[in-house]
């Protein structure tokens, strides 16, 4: 059965970015139903939000039509999910004091549903101390929260209170939607994402075109499926995955750190693209240009093989998958990285054209058992389908 979530769209700068968010609900299939508060009503046009949602926007608490076709109760349990995107300071006191001055307030009090809200406002506001007291509040009534995060703010200041981006919103409504089926619900999984970056330098480094975003959808799907998540993340611009522990690190040898620090856990899937190599000893001032035409000649060692390490080290978790990136002779590397590196599962592809970067992969999957190769699709779909594929061999 189709889902759908009951929108109510507070009165801030943020509003317009509601838009954005059903048109990506809409396209998930996600049905939309809108209020808005009179403040919402001067950021974005209730026509605009009726367009992208195909439904009449309710925004009166007293509409005796809105109470004959579907009374402001009904419509708190209209949906499987209650958002407020943003909540303002205004909202966020509202809720936590349990007041129903409008349609907005007394739908959220109203609601059996669970609810989640996009907190978005200047950053003196969310540092409150009022702010905060409400915050507590609403976490202890059980009320979920995505964001906000720091960053430049359309009132000129920086600092927390951006209200999170859309998809990152959309990412938290689907966890919440599937909340039900949690195959991997007791499981603590390790997740390895993104380049190292290996300094030269104070100022220069190496790394390489990983992009993170095959990690980043793997522990989102993780953590969708009811595991304990930690992602152990090398420099990425990803928004950080709802309901996820992420560790940022730079170089291969903090990513093992971090990784070591995390065991024990049931998986680790490795799917970052750590640097081989190192700078012997990186420079510890910024190497100048010296004679015209005289090049640095620089001495590199091996890093560790994070991978190789946790797979065959005394906390080895049950699982142990990890990915080979080939340009040729894919499938046949992959079955010797196998057993090079003692995993359980190689998670194969082809990276000689652009899989760096993109929204989209077509892997194999190398056992002992043989090899399964799967048709392109999505990372997002990879992923789920990787996760389900280790919860069906974890039973
Ligand atoms: N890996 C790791 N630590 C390293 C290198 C690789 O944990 N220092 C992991 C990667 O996350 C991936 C797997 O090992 O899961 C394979 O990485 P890949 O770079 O494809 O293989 P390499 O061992 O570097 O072999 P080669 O360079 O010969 O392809």
């Amino acid at each position: 059965m189709s889902k759908s979530v009951l929108l109510i769209i507070g009165g801030g700068i943020a509003a317009y970015k509601s838009l954005e968010l059903i048109r990506l609900l809409k396209g998930r299939g996600i049905g939309v139903r809108a209020i808005m508060t009179k403040a919402a009503e001067e950021f974005v046009t209730p026509l605009s939000v009726a367009s992208l949602s195909g439904e009449k926007v309710h925004s009166a608490l007293f509409n005796l039509t809105d109470e004959v076709e579907m009374g402001h109760i009904e419509l708190s349990r209209s949906a499987d999910l209650v958002v407020v995107v943003p909540a303002t300071a205004d909202l966020m006191a509202k809720m936590a004091q349990g007041l129903a001055s409008d349609l907005a307030s007394t739908t959220l009090l109203a609601t059996d549903k669970p609810v989640l809200i996009a907190p978005a406002m200047n950053v003196r506001m969310w540092l409150h101390a009022a702010t905060r007291r409400n915050l507590a509040t609403l976490k202890s009534d059980g009320i979920q929260v995505v964001g906000p995060n720091e960053g430049d703010m359309a009132c000129g200041e920086f600092g927390p209170g951006r209200m999170a981006e859309p998809v990152e919103i959309l990412n938290a409504i689907e966890n919440l939607l599937s909340a039900a089926v949690k195959p991997l619900a007791g499981r603590k999984i390790l997740i390895t994402a993104g380049p190292t970056r290996e300094p030269i330098d104070p100022v220069r480094y190496i790394s390489n075109h990983s992009s993170g975003k095959q990690g980043y959808a793997i522990a989102e799907a993780a953590a969708r499926m009811g595991a304990d998540v930690t992602l152990v993340s090398g420099p990425v611009s990803l928004p950080k995955p709802f309901g996820v522990k992420v560790l940022d690190v730079q170089t291969a040898d903090d990513m093992l750190a971090a990784c070591e620090k995390a065991l024990p856990v049931d998986v680790a899937i490795f799917a970052a693209a750590v640097a081989d190599w190192k700078m012997a000893k990186p420079a510890a001032e910024k190497i100048k240009k010296s004679k015209p035409g005289e090049t640095p000649s620089l001495s590199f060692v091996e890093n560790p093989d994070i991978l190789k390490t946790i797979a065959t080290g005394n906390m080895r978790p049950q699982m142990v998958v990890g990915f080979a990136a080939e340009t040729e002779n894919v499938i046949d590397y992959a079955k010797i990285k196998l057993g090079k590196k003692s995993c359980d599962l190689i998670i194969a592809n082809d990276v000689s054209e652009g899989v760096f970067g993109t929204n989209r992969n077509a892997v194999h999957l190398v056992s002992k058992s043989g090899v399964e190769s799967w048709p392109e699709m999505s990372k997002a779909e990879v992923a789920s389908r990787l996760l389900a594929h280790i919860a069906g061999l974890l039973k």
